[in-house]
């Protein structure tokens, strides 16, 4: 028996961020035993092991994931061990585990030091010191910079991470790394941190302008103590002050939007002092995983287009920098733009809205590697112009993103949805700079609340994305003390908090409650639950004695195609928006009970169940008849009907559901809401054709649409591009937009059946129930969870015949559900590996057939055509319409039709899908 990935706060062997609560996991692999019996944690200090912190005792522990109260000392190292009995009665210990605090609460030393905001050159802070001996244990590096800085010492890079100190909201706090900057120390330093603008000071979200300052802030500010410590255990500390002088860098501009220019051609100028700006900022630990150079990848080709433009192609749209070689005569200006998609095989960007997304350099005539340091980009394409002679092996895009660790692998037999899932792990890696975004190129980039929603789950499915949203509930979190409980459209808001809408301000509820589900850790709900209260209260007082919350302005099924409009470039859906509003009104009340409850607030529990009651009542009073029926007839209506069981006449809203998707020639028209829901509903009726369906179409609407079109992203519209290959429009139109990407929970849920059982919270039970389909023909899904790795894999053989193995890790159950399995009974599985032959009941490249009914084989596009070339049946009064097309063929007392016709009839439906 091994314990691996030990892990504090989701985090490997944390240096310096928050420890205002502690929370320890690990994993246990090659055990006899299926069950953990029991854990226990000890933790000590790393310096002087006798002084223990912690020392747990058998049987206080029991999961796979414990907050532990500790009371750490600031800028200190711990070592930390986990101990494992199985109930096979093995015990194995942990390896040594590293967790080392930040500053905590010590006051700083040094101060916030800024310099003339004037000069347009980005600074560079400097500070040489001397070593006072030679005995050096350690040393440290605290620091901050706004916007964003880049530290080294004697010249050595200070960490690899990229942007730091990342993205907030500054006025309420702002983070500091801890460095290990031991191995760079010599007798006589120089340390330097250069600063550029970043999302503080430069421009960023929708009230900065081209040309205008931050939202945040309007200086660069520095702050660092960097502290030697000796072997006798003194001190030496050199922190940021009026001592430290500034030089000026050759980046001459810096912004998030807009790129990055540089000019090396400029002299050099006089170090000037700093000076203090005499402010105390919020200054926390961190809580953002570091942002770093992920993957480097060639570019694939370098175009020469038609307007006689040099155009690299990535091959993939990613977000990040890039590496240029370039070797011009002095004072040639070089430009590269980039953008996502190209235009009669030419360059185009126009979809980046005022974004300039650009690069510009100067030469000094000798040959440089150029490398963007203070901006990112979204982009497949770079156009490059000043470059006598381009060489396809001078680009290399650098793909930045935070430090997830991959987590789920899901591979299918079917190419076209690898593509589809390559573009939904590809829309996370680029929406995953330090905040979730919306998207990575255009002049917006920001932390949309429903966007991080409804991605959630497949985030967590495809990496271990804990620590990612934790930092992003703690913004979350902070935002909502500023607007009394509302949590505002956009986290960090950065001007742009709205009125609080429905599904987007939901996100204070699902999130936290997701995670919990997906990761186990009750401390993710303790740090929620207040906010998650406030939420539904913020709704609650709006809502008033008057449904005020009905009447207030809410984004709805957002980029839904069903709007009666109809025009192209709609953004609003057709479902109506107060009926959206309260039934996330009532999943948000419904979900803060359930959160209370897990933490034994049953006070709380009852009190937000009876809200969810209370608008579940009105809900049904104002949208449903007394039968069942539902006023809202849209796809997005009867999705939610179901999905938040709003009705208790199921098989009704069903086949009402069904007939839309029919009547749309069996797609969806859904936004937002009703996308990232449709298919888990459609399952979880038992109608996985129709799920499945939906999924292999490759007209538009659809996923396939886009992988046919060269998408290598998830788009933000169904018709982000027509089906020509132009662009729809340009007023809000991006490529790399990740909330259709939403459907990888869906792939997860039913093709590799993995459903985490919330009261068995990180995958300690699942509901496995894999459904198999022929056209993918096989799956391979290996899932790390919290709790170690699930394995499942399928092999589909002729029309029915199905391989199934199965691993469940230890400590595990998994509740085995095959209802499309013949002979099969449901059973548990507890930790080990299976293999199954089994043998579908129905063919598993479902056809029609005249076995189906009329009324099935009407509502079908495809398939009535075929019907009604054989049949004239389509004004049937509604009790025909069950009858199998067969039956009716006889009853329609058309025997005297020749029987060939009938088998003929037989045979077309069964070229048609289901
Ligand atoms: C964003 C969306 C976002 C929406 C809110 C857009 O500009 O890109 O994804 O959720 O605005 O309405």
């Amino acid at each position: 028996m091994r314990i691996t990935e030990c892990r504090v706060n989701h985090v490997t062997e944390p240096m310096g961020y928050s420890t205002d609560r502690v929370s320890f996991s690990w994993k246990t692999e090659d055990a006899r035993g299926h069950r953990q019996a029991g854990a226990k944690i000890r933790v000590w200090e790393k310096d002087e092991p006798e002084k223990v912190v912690y020392d747990g005792e058998w049987g206080m522990l029991n999961s796979l994931s414990e907050v532990v109260p500790l009371s750490l000392r600031p800028r200190t190292a711990y070592s930390w061990t986990v101990s494992v009995r199985s109930d096979a009665g093995e015990e194995a210990v942990s390896g040594e585990n590293r967790l080392e605090t930040g500053k905590k609460d010590e006051p700083w030393t040094g101060r916030w030091i800024s310099c003339d905001p004037g000069e347009p050159r980005l600074p560079v802070f400097c500070r040489r010191f001397s070593l006072e001996r030679p005995d050096v244990r350690k040393a440290r590096l605290y620091v901050s910079g706004l916007g964003v800085y880049e530290a080294h010492l004697n010249s050595h890079r200070i960490g690899d991470e990229r942007l730091t100190p990342y993205c907030n909201n500054y006025t309420a706090w702002v983070q500091y790394q801890t460095w290990d900057v031991t191995p760079w120390l010599e007798g006589e330093n120089l340390l330097e941190i250069a600063l550029g603008n970043g999302w503080y000071n430069g421009r960023y979200g929708f009230t900065t302008r081209p040309g205008g300052g931050g939202f945040y802030g309007d200086r660069w500010k520095l702050i660092a103590e960097l502290h030697v410590t000796y072997t006798d255990g003194s001190e030496q500390v050199i922190a940021s002050d009026r001592s430290w002088t500034v030089r000026r860098s050759r980046i001459t501009f810096s912004s998030i939007y807009d790129g990055e220019h540089r000019d090396d051609t400029l002299p050099e100028v006089p170090e000037t002092q700093a000076e203090e700006t005499g402010e105390t900022l919020p200054l926390r630990e961190r809580l953002s995983l570091p942002v770093r150079v992920q993957e480097e990848r060639p570019a694939a080709e370098l175009l020469h287009t038609p307007k006689d433009e040099w155009v690299y192609d990535l091959g993939q749209n990613l977000t990040g920098t890039f590496r240029l070689r370039v070797h011009e005569p002095r004072g040639t200006r070089i430009h590269v733009q980039v953008g996502e998609v190209l235009q009669d095989g030419c360059f185009y960007r126009e979809n980046l809205r005022s974004a300039k997304a650009e690069y510009w350099y100067v030469s000094d005539g000798k040959e440089h590697v150029l490398e963007p340091k203070f901006t990112f980009y979204g982009y497949r394409y770079a156009k490059v112009e000043g470059i006598t002679a381009p060489a396809k092996e001078d680009f290399t895009a650098l793909v930045l993103y935070s430090d997830v660790m991959e987590a789920g692998r899901l591979t299918t037999g079917h190419g076209k949805i690898n593509q589809l899932i390559s573009n939904i792990r590809w829309g996370q890696k680029g929406n995953f700079l330090d905040v979730p975004t919306d998207c990575p190129q255009r002049d917006e980039r920001m932390g949309w609340t429903a966007d991080t929603q409804v991605f959630v789950p497949t985030a967590c499915f495809f990496t271990d994305s804990a620590a990612f949203y934790r930092k992003f509930l703690f913004d979350l979190r902070t935002e909502q003390k500023q607007f009394h409980g509302m949590v505002p459209d956009v986290v960090p808001s950065v001007g742009h908090a709205g009125q609080g809408s429905s599904v987007w301000g939901d996100a204070g509820t699902i999130i936290p409650w997701m995670l919990y589900v997906f990761y186990g850790d009750k401390g993710i709900l303790e740090e929620s639950l207040e906010s998650m209260e406030a939420w539904v209260d913020y709704i609650r007082r709006e809502d008033g004695d008057h449904r005020g919350w009905g009447q207030h302005f809410h984004y709805g099924d957002w980029v839904a195609l069903d709007h009666p409009t109809g025009l192209k470039d709609e953004v609003r859906g057709g479902t109506e928006d107060a009926f959206i509003a309260y039934v996330y009104y009532m999943y948000s009340a419904r979900l803060t009970a359930r959160a209370a409850r897990v933490l034994g607030r049953s006070a709380e529990a009852e009190k937000y169940d009876g809200i969810a009651d209370e608008v579940l009542g009105y809900i049904r009073d104002e949208y449903f008849t007394p039968n069942g029926r539902c006023a809202i007839t849209t796809q997005t209506g009867y999705v939610l009907t179901l999905y938040y069981h709003l009705t208790g006449q199921r098989e009704k809203a069903l086949r009402s559901l069904k007939s839309l998707i029919r009547a749309k020639g069996n797609k969806f028209v859904t936004g937002f809401v009703g996308t990232p829901l449709i298919q888990r509903v459609l399952s979880a009726e038992g109608e996985d054709v129709l799920a499945y369906h939906i999924l292999f179409n490759e007209e538009y609407p659809g996923w396939l649409y886009e992988v046919n079109l060269g998408a290598t992203t998830i788009w933000e519209r169904w018709n982000s591009m027509e089906a020509d290959g132009r662009v729809s429009s340009t007023g809000m139109n991006s490529f790399n937009h990740y909330a259709y990407g939403s459907v990888g929970e869906w792939m997860w849920r039913t093709m590799a059946g993995l459903n985490p059982d919330p009261d068995a919270p990180g995958f300690r039970r699942v509901i496995l129930r894999p459904v198999p389909h022929g056209k993918l023909g096989s799956l391979q899904a290996d899932y790390d969870s919290p709790a170690g790795r699930y394995h499942v894999d399928w092999q589909v053989e002729g029309d029915r015949k199905v391989t199934l193995h199965v691993t469940v890790p230890f400590d595990c159950e998994a509740v085995l559900r095959l209802p499309w399995a013949r002979d099969w009974e449901e059973k548990t599985l507890e930790s080990g590996s299976y293999t199954f032959e089994l043998e579908a009941r129905d063919s598993l490249r479902p056809t029609y057939s005249i076995k189906d009914t009329v009324g099935d084989l009407l509502e079908d596009l495809r398939a009535r055509k075929t019907l009604l070339r054989y049949l004239r049946v389509n004004h049937l009064p509604e009790h025909q319409r069950t009858r199998t097309a067969e039956d009716m063929w006889e009853e329609a007392g058309l025997r005297r039709k020749p029987k060939e016709d009938l088998v003929q009839l037989n045979a077309e439906l069964m070229q048609i899908e289901k």
